[in-house]
């Protein structure tokens, strides 16, 4: 976990600053917008242009593997064999060329077609979580609607049996866990898990692999085997492909629901706005991500020296890049502090542009786009439950949601 130590001049794991870091992204971007952090070990950007240009710099390597390693500080490396091999495969963690390759490859299970056929997915998961609440007139958007839909839709669209799905979401949870918070006192604990839990998932998608090889579906498992087998390729990085898939693409969208409900709720002008024109939904979907973006930061290790705004980087630091920060500089954005459902334009980062552009941005716009617009349809009271605390998440950079977030409707 990219935890604090020392005390730092910009506290951003300070509770106020994890909860609402906006006010002390503006003073590092006017202050220091290429800052050192001392206690943090690492280099943190905040202004657009920077941010843009970073995503962009091939000198920036994307493999954090050493990272991780030195994260997980004493612990055995021979406890995480399985683990290590599955994340050590994901395309995110690659540079060109190797990841062009992969790249292509994946780009072949998000063709046009697939994502249509997928429509009616999202739509009935997205439905049959909200038959189950409401009539109680009350609900967590967390543990009831955003946790649970992206990883049953994601399960649904590799095609994997209903029996299989509670159980593969649960060992991508635990894979996610190390991966996402290398330290603490249970690592040892959480490796173990982990490193099972790796076995478990690469064993099903194994399973899946040649169930899908005699008889081809419209699933990502299939097309993605298609994929891999016209190109005469083995299997063996597709476990690899399907944990980033279900990780990347469920824990970002478990988080921007809420972010986008809470949106809505403290700018009801807005609220009424998108009720009385749900024609503006896709571009109310683009300012939530702005707005409030549930990845706020990417990290890259610089591969050699280089001078971002008059100011050197060392060779093999560690840059973190702002994507939350750039996506309100007043330098790129009019009013960059308003949330505006029809803003335009919006071309936010909140999707990481450059060679790691977001594989799953289509799908997460429609995934949104379906979500709110039926949240808003059956639910358009919706508003805070004001005897239950919202709460923020605390814990981390990379990520940022709630806990929880308590509505009446
Ligand atoms: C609101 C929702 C989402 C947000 C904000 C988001 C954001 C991002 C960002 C910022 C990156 C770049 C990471 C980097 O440069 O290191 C990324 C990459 C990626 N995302 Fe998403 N994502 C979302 C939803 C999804 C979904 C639904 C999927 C798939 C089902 C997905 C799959 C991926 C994959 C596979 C990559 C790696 C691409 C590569 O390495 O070439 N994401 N995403």
């Amino acid at each position: 976990m990219l935890t604090n130590t020392k005390s730092p001049a910009y506290d951003l794991f300070s509770p106020e600053a994890l909860a609402n870091p906006y006010e002390l992204y503006k003073q590092m971007r006017e202050s220091d917008p290429v800052y050192y952090s001392e206690s943090l070990g690492y280099w943190i950007l905040t202004r657009y242009q920077d941010v843009e240009a970073a995503l962009k710099d091939e000198r920036l390597s994307a493999d954090r593997s050493s990272l991780f390693i030195h994260q997980i500080g004493d612990l055995d490396i021979r406890l995480i064999q399985n683990f290590l091999q599955l994340i050590g495969n994901m395309m995110i963690e690659k540079d060109p060329p190797e990841h062009s390759r992969m790249r292509k490859l994946a780009n072949q299970g998000f063709t046009t077609r697939a994502l249509e056929s997928w429509r009616s997915i999202i739509q009935q998961t997205t439905d049959r979580l909200l038959d189950q609440v409401q009539t109680q007139g009350y609900m967590d958007i967390v543990d009831d609607l955003s946790v649970p839909l992206p990883a049953l839709i994601i399960a649904e669209i590799f095609g994997v049996p209903e029996c299989d799905r509670a159980n593969l979401i649960q060992w991508a949870a635990d894979i996610g866990t190390l991966w996402g918070a290398p330290s603490g006192q249970n690592i040892e604990k959480l490796a173990r898990k982990a490193d099972a839990a790796a076995i478990q998932f690469t064993n099903l998608i194994q399973h899946l692999i040649e169930e899908r090889r005699r008889q081809p579906g419209t699933d990502l498992i299939s097309l993605l085997t298609i994929a891999y087998e016209a190109q005469g390729l083995d299997f063996a990085e597709l476990p690899s492909l399907c944990i980033l898939i279900l990780n990347a693409g469920h824990l970002t969208t478990t988080d921007l629901i809420p972010n986008g409900v809470a949106a809505l709720l403290t700018h009801p002008e807005q609220l009424q706005k998108l009720i009385a024109h749900p024609e503006l939904m896709q571009s109310a979907v683009e300012e939530m991500i702005r707005y409030d973006s549930p990845a706020p930061f990417v990290f890259r290790i610089a591969k050699e020296e280089i001078v971002i705004s008059d100011t050197t980087i060392p060779a093999g630091s560690v840059v973190a890049l702002g994507l939350g920060a750039a996506n309100h500089d007043p330098a790129k954005f009019t009013h960059p502090d308003q949330f505006d459902i029809a803003r335009t334009p919006n071309e936010h980062l909140g999707f990481g542009p450059g060679v790691h552009y977001c594989l799953g941005a289509v799908l997460a716009r429609m995934e949104l786009a379906i979500c709110f617009t039926t949240l808003l349809k059956r639910m358009p009271n919706l508003r805070f439950d004001v005897d239950r605390q919202a709460i923020p998440r605390h814990t981390s950079l990379v990520f940022k949601g709630f806990e929880s977030l308590p509505i009446l409707f």
